[in-house]
């Protein structure tokens, strides 16, 4: 039976470029949806720009423009990175769009009759300079608890303290500058403190809807039985402010986070105008199409409390399921800008293929709530070996014989050889894997799968038949198995690879892939096309030169930066926001994969053609000395360095440069002062000896 499904991913907000991070979830959610759709089911997915709030107002101020010029110059780039990144939704909007106002406003109006929103009078700072009311992330002060200076009004960077903005001793609007006064106004709120949502969130949350930490985390914001720990939500904001008005209540607008998750509504209305979809067989109250939203773990509150309460009294469906995901952290530190780990899609694409990072983060997506780590390394060494040493390698070993020696056309195929590629195929662990979005879990038996297809092709050498006489039929047949199990990984590969999947379809000349119930070898005397080059490998210099480009010396920010402690009553995006993962511990695990050893420099040389580098010998208590390429020619004369001890990374893979191959890394401290100092152990230390 064909499912009927609805998916959506997070709308970013329009006021910053989409980076590495943000790709996570969008890769992510894009091949389960085109795993869906090869499977025959309807899938539609949907996203927008997240477009309203003060940061974008401001925003758009500074740069001089109007908050829709803005919003529409993003949404071109944020299209554009995505579609580069095979992102494919069915339909892009945004929040700004009439269908989400309706829908908004509608929603509003039905929660009002359902007694469900209350007007309270709530004092709040205000800029008496830009004559605002500011957001908390736009208040800074001295922190009450350990007097830090220029923390934020919610909470504390230096003490982690939270607190209230009224709190701050000091306060001043990082808008301008200005003492903010303390002004009431009245706010409206939705009362999700009611019995009935209380009830309401209790059930939904026993339902199945949420991975277990989340239903986990719900459990706490929501207490124990007969507990009433949620408070009600304010969802105004006054003028000025780019948003929606609410009805019958001039100068108050909906807060950004109101018609956020109806942007999903709204654009999916535009697909169903395009498509002729009934939009209630997917959000009326008796819909039996499933509704997923993926999303990051840091806006489950939003997703988890007031999404679904909002939609349950407004008179519609409530969504499946919320998939949450982790934060991406890069050579397993949070993206920082300073490090060049900061990488926004546009500077990944013109330098490297897309989907290299595809590959790389199903790879280690595995349906939990995880951070992620994107350790650049890895990457280019999982790419290289799995993408072209192990899957592209099948063909291009292969189909060059079909072409010269078979005028391009199969011959028979070995069914031995693809015996445990059908079973696999009919016993659909893979798919139940992508189902489950375990794709890290997938990928290890399709690469499992392709070390098998390997194996027999190291077995009976097609290039060594090739030479030998009367062996033409084995030829064939060995070359067209192999492009049968090639077929077959290309099946498994094309939610993650749809580019490379579609050339693969080009060049065995066959109609796209579709994960349909049989199976059956590419049959003999199918005709293929000339094989075509697939695939480079990645070149550590285009990876190194991407984090240069990236990398920022950090200068004060004008505008409230990147916090992890955005709470859900004033989380907006604000102009450089970095949403960051886990702060920079790591475990002591982490920490003892770095080999590190003593060292005995037994001998030191300039290196011709290079101006920072000595070439080093040196001796670990292993039979062979180490070469090592250290970029400390600027602070010593190699006739110095020989017979010192030192500390050396013996672990690190090995890298080919220019002059040789360096096969560890020498420490050297240096700072801002000029200088670099490599470092001695204290006497008596051996070459050899571990450093923990
Ligand atoms: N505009 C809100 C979402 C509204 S949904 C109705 C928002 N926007 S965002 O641009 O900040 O983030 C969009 C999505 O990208 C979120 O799901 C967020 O969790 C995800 N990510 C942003 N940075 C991320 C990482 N560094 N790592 C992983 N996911 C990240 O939140
Ligand atoms: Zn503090």
């Amino acid at each position: 039976m064909t499912r009927k499904i609805l998916v959506t991913s997070a709308l970013p907000y329009a006021n910053g470029a989409i980076h590495l991070g943000h790709l996570v979830e969008y890769i992510q959610t894009d091949i389960w949806v085109r795993f869906q759709k090869m499977r025959g089911n309807t899938c539609h997915y949907v996203c927008a720009d997240d477009t309203h709030g003060t940061p974008i107002m401001l925003r758009a101020e500074k740069e001089g423009i109007t908050p829709e010029q803005l919003i529409a110059r993003v949404w071109q780039e944020h299209h554009d990175d995505f579609a580069a990144f095979h992102v494919a939704f069915d339909n892009y909007g945004s929040t700004n769009s009439n269908e989400t106002k309706e829908f908004a406003q509608g929603i509003y109006r039905t929660l009002k009759a359902e007694d469900l929103i209350e007007v309270r009078s709530i004092e709040q700072f205000y800029d008496p300079v830009k004559n605002l009311f500011l957001p908390d992330r736009f208040i800074k002060g001295e922190c009450p608890k350990c007097h830090a200076k220029d923390q934020y009004g919610d909470n504390c960077e230096v003490c982690g303290a939270a607190y209230a903005p009224t709190e701050l001793i000091a306060p001043y609007s990082a808008v301008s500058g200005a003492k903010p006064e303390l002004r009431s106004s009245d706010h409206y709120f939705f009362k999700l403190s009611d019995q009935r949502c209380q009830a309401f969130l209790r059930q939904w949350t026993k339902s199945g809807s949420l991975q277990p930490e989340a239903a986990n985390k719900m459990q706490e914001w929501l207490g124990a039985e007969g507990e009433s720990k949620l408070t009600d939500w304010d969802i105004s904001r006054d003028a000025p402010y780019f948003g929606f008005e609410i009805p019958d209540a001039p100068g108050k607008y909906f807060y950004v986070w109101l018609d956020a998750p109806v942007g999903y509504m709204g654009s999916f209305k535009q697909l169903c105008a395009k498509q002729g979809i009934a939009f209630d067989d997917y959000w009326g109250p008796d819909s039996d199409a499933e509704l997923y939203h993926f999303i990051g773990k840091d806006i489950l509150y939003f997703h988890a409390l007031f999404w679904p309460a909002m939609l349950r009294h407004a008179g519609y469906r409530t969504p499946t399921k919320l998939f949450a995901h982790g934060f991406l952290t890069v050579n397993g530190a949070k993206m920082s800008k300073s490090r060049g780990t900061f990488i926004t899609a546009a500077s990944y694409l013109k330098r490297l293929n897309p989907e290299w990072l595809r590959y790389y983060y199903a790879a280690k997506l595995n349906g939990s709530m995880e951070d992620i780590d994107l350790s650049l390394d890895d990457f280019i060494a999982k790419v290289n070996s799995d993408l072209i040493g192990k899957y592209v390698n099948i063909a291009s070993r292969c189909a060059g014989f079909i072409g010269k020696r078979f005028a391009g056309k199969l011959g028979s195929v070995d069914a031995t050889a693809t015996a445990e590629f059908e079973t696999t195929y009919k016993a659909g662990e893979i798919a139940l894997s992508f189902e489950n979005r375990d794709y890290g879990r997938a990928l290890r038996e399709i690469m499992r799968l392709a070390d098998v297809a390997n194996l027999y092709i190291a077995a009976n050498k097609p290039w060594e038949m090739a030479k030998q006489e009367g062996r033409e039929t084995d030829l064939h047949t060995v070359c067209s198995t192999a492009l049968t199990l090639f077929r077959d990984l290309t099946l498994y590969l094309k939610p993650v690879l749809p580019k490379l999947a579609e050339q693969v379809e080009a060049f065995l000349n066959i109609p796209a892939l579709a994960w349909t119930d049989d199976w059956s070898p590419l049959a003999a005397g199918h005709a293929i096309n000339e094989y075509q080059h697939l695939m480079t490998r990645i070149e550590p210099k285009q990876v190194d030169a991407m984090v240069e480009e990236n990398r920022q010396s950090l200068e004060p920010t004008p505008t409230p930066a990147p916090t992890r402690h955005a709470e859900h009553q004033q989380h907006e995006a604000t102009t450089d926001e970095v949403k960051t993962a886990t702060p920079d511990y790591i475990t002591i695990d982490d920490f003892a994969k770095v080999d590190l050893r003593i060292a005995r420099i037994i001998s030191a040389n300039h290196v011709e053609g290079a101006d920072k580098l000595l070439r080093l010998e040196l001796d670990i208590g292993e039979a062979k000395p180490r070469q090592v390429f250290a970029g400390i020619k600027s602070a010593y004369d190699p006739a110095t360095l020989v017979g010192r001890m030192t500390v050396m990374v013996t672990n690190l893979a090995p890298r080919k440069m220019k002059f040789g191959l360096s096969e560890g890394m020498v420490l050297a401290a240096s700072g801002d002062a000029p200088g670099l100092f490599i470092l001695s152990p204290d006497a008596g230390a051996q070459p050899g000896m571990k450093v923990k």
